[in-house]
């Protein structure tokens, strides 16, 4: 469920029209509604009865206004830099609900967030290990740590964003895990308290996150008879949404899956969901520059891969849709942004409005991995974002401007 609907045939986020937005801030810009974000916040962390911490994958839509948002609802963060950890902490996030993971945390980043007192590191390496408890040392402080395993399932997704199969850089591989828990368990300055696994992103089956539950299940026995309790169990994020015709299960059958397998076993579940929260509750709305047929139609809009990158990087499919729709005709046509790579596409060869120039078009379900995943490339200012809220809206990103662009450049005296 979300809030942009149609109303006379002019689509609204919540009560705002989106059409007065546009001759507001301009375009392009990242649309949210906060009435969507909240009830998708609650439908995912409500469908979980046991002990849980639900924490949102940051770098799925890391605005600061949206973390403070989850924040409210009782939500944690993912973290995965010392960035995404300023933000969550800008948005006042208790670092007790703060879970830190990424194969590649440097030195200085382990610091910070022992400074921070986050709940703990998912650690993925040896090497990673051994830095964190000498960086704790160094500090005089005791790391908490769970270990992110490699569980070898296939998730069935997209293979740029499958994470938990052996050949990914992801993770211990589950078979030699053992070691390294008895390793830290040793370790001065490092308390094991848990273990995660995420084995990708956009799933739309259940399956594949049973079957890495149920290894971990296997190996959190053999953990245990070792004399290594944990008190923590993190299944990551992953769960998908309905881009096109997808069928992914609702929040509320994924939890009752995993309640199923976990009845004996006494750990708080950590969860790391992004896109099922934030993806159907945004949308980035563009303008028609320019239409033009040429082997085929073109619609030129002013938005581009640098804002949204998925259609170009996965191949994505994004619903096309216009803000009026009282033409109601439709056409195959290509949406493509000004960049000068063949690659700029935000809709190929589908049947999309039969949009017209300086018409508005809406870029849907672009709430996850949107604004987060935009570039400057060809020197294109980023686009701000916007979060409806009732009948009202709020910039909660301001447009960048061109000297945002040169921010930190300098020109050497020599070239003077
Ligand atoms: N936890 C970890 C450790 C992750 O690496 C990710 C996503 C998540 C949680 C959240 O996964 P989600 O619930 O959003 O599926 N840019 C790609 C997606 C990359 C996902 C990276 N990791 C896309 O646009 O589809």
């Amino acid at each position: 469920m979300n809030h942009f609907n149609y109303k006379d045939d002019h689509l609204f986020c919540e009560e705002v029209s989106i059409a007065d937005i546009a001759a507001t801030v301009g375009t392009p810009f990242y649309l949210y509604s906060t009435a969507t974000l909240t009830t998708h916040f609650k439908a995912f962390d409500n469908a979980f009865s046991q002990p849980h911490i639900t924490c949102f994958a940051t770098k799925s839509c890391s605005n600061i206004a949206v973390l403070r948002l989850f924040a409210s609802l009782g939500g944690g963060a993912d973290i995965v830099s010392g960035g995404e950890l300023f933000r969550a902490q800008k948005a006042g996030i208790d670092p007790k609900r703060i879970v830190f993971s990424g194969v590649g945390k440097s030195a200085d980043e382990l610091r910070s967030a022992l400074s921070a007192g986050i709940l703990f590191f998912n650690v993925e390496s040896y090497q990673e290990l051994n830095r964190l408890q000498s960086v704790a040392a160094d500090m005089g402080v005791t790391a908490p740590v769970s270990f992110r395993v490699n569980p070898d399932v296939d998730p069935k997704t997209h293979a740029y964003i499958s994470t938990g199969l052996a050949k990914n850089k992801f993770g211990i591989p589950i078979k030699d895990a053992f070691d390294i828990y008895k390793t830290a368990n040793e370790m001065e300055h490092v308390e094991v308290l848990g273990i995660s696994c995420h084995i990708g992103s956009q799933l739309t089956e259940i399956s594949p996150f049973i079957e890495s539950l149920r290894k971990l299940k296997v190996f959190l026995a053999k953990l245990e008879e070792a004399g290594i309790p944990l008190s923590y169990l993190d299944l990551g994020g992953g769960l998908g949404i309905q881009y096109n015709d997808e069928e992914p299960p609702h929040p509320e059958k994924y939890a009752e899956a995993i309640k199923k397998e976990m009845h004996d076993l006494n750990c708080t579940l950590i969860l790391e969901p992004g896109r099922v929260i934030v993806g159907n509750a945004g949308i980035l709305v563009a303008k028609v520059l320019y239409t033009k047929v040429g082997g085929k139609k073109f619609i030129i809009v002013d938005a581009a891969m640098n804002d949204l990158a998925r259609p170009s990087l996965y191949g994505a499919h994004h619903a096309i849709q216009a803000i009026d729709r009282s033409r109601g005709e439709n056409e195959i046509a290509d949406l493509v942004g000004p960049i000068c790579e063949t690659g700029d596409f935000l809709s190929k060869e589908k049947e999309i409005p039969a949009f017209e120039q300086d018409e508005l078009v809406a870029i849907m379900s672009a709430g996850a991995y949107g604004f987060t995943m935009s570039s400057n490339y060809n020197s294109r200012p980023r686009v701000p974002e916007i979060l409806v809220s009732g009948s009202d809206f709020h910039i909660i990103r301001e447009r960048e401007t061109h000297d945002d662009l040169i921010k930190g450049e300098k020109i050497p005296e020599f070239l003077q």
